[in-house]
């Protein structure tokens, strides 16, 4: 079990990559990790959209497109780190491959949250199998993950819902890890009955 938190610890948020491709065996691996994920009754309300090459492209030029008029005029972010997030936001690094996790909706409010918590799970199982195989990864939601656009490019069904889009490839970088909010664990549990 120690081994399992080694790796937890190690895997980190990988925003620049080789050029250099990932093999069909290796992805089916980390697909295989994130297919074990726990779920709502076992529903395993998820599916994986592996995308190289043009899709790849596609997808990234719709969080290019977003990107360019919404970086420049965020208040909150640094301004010396604009020219550096929009150059990731071209290609996310490089990443020859991405990982497309989508749950199924069926409008019902509860069960649809539970299948977004399942998927978030498979996610989770993603990138630490990754991370096992040498392997980088970065979790992408928010606007792209949003866009009509990049369904209608991965050819989503109505009913499929983006948890989060993952490049993935060989880093080409070796980030330190971001401190955590709070490292006095115990500021953030409440123990009850001991
Ligand atoms: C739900 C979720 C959404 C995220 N969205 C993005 C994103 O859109 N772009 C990005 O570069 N990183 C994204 N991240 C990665 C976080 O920024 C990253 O996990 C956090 O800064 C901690 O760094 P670490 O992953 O190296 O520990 C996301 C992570 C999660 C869990």
């Amino acid at each position: 079990m120690e081994e399992v938190l080694k790796v937890i610890k190690e895997r980190r948020s990988i925003r620049k990559y080789k050029d250099k491709d990932v093999a069909k065996n290796k992805i089916q691996k980390v697909l295989e990790g994130a297919n074990w994920a726990p779920s709502n009754g076992n529903s395993q309300p998820w599916d994986f959209i592996v995308a190289k090459g043009e899709y790849v492209d596609k997808v990234c030029n719709v969080f290019y497109e977003w990107a360019k008029s919404y970086i420049p005029n965020a208040p909150y972010i640094p301004e010396e780190k604009k020219p550096l997030m929009l150059e990731y936001a071209k290609n996310f690094g490089g990443a020859p491959v991405h990982i497309t996790v989508t749950y199924r909706s069926s409008g019902d409010e509860i069960k649809d949250e539970e299948a977004l918590m399942a998927a978030s799970a498979a996610i989770q199982n993603l990138t630490l199998v990754a991370t096992e195989e040498d392997l980088g990864t970065v979790w992408i939601a928010g606007h792209v993950a949003h866009a009509e656009k990049t369904k209608e490019i991965l050819g989503l069904d109505d009913n499929q819902k983006i948890a989060g889009i993952i490049p993935i490839g060989y880093p080409d970088i070796n980030p330190p890890a971001p401190a955590r909010e709070d490292p006095d664990l115990n500021k953030k549990v409440t123990w009850l009955g001991f």
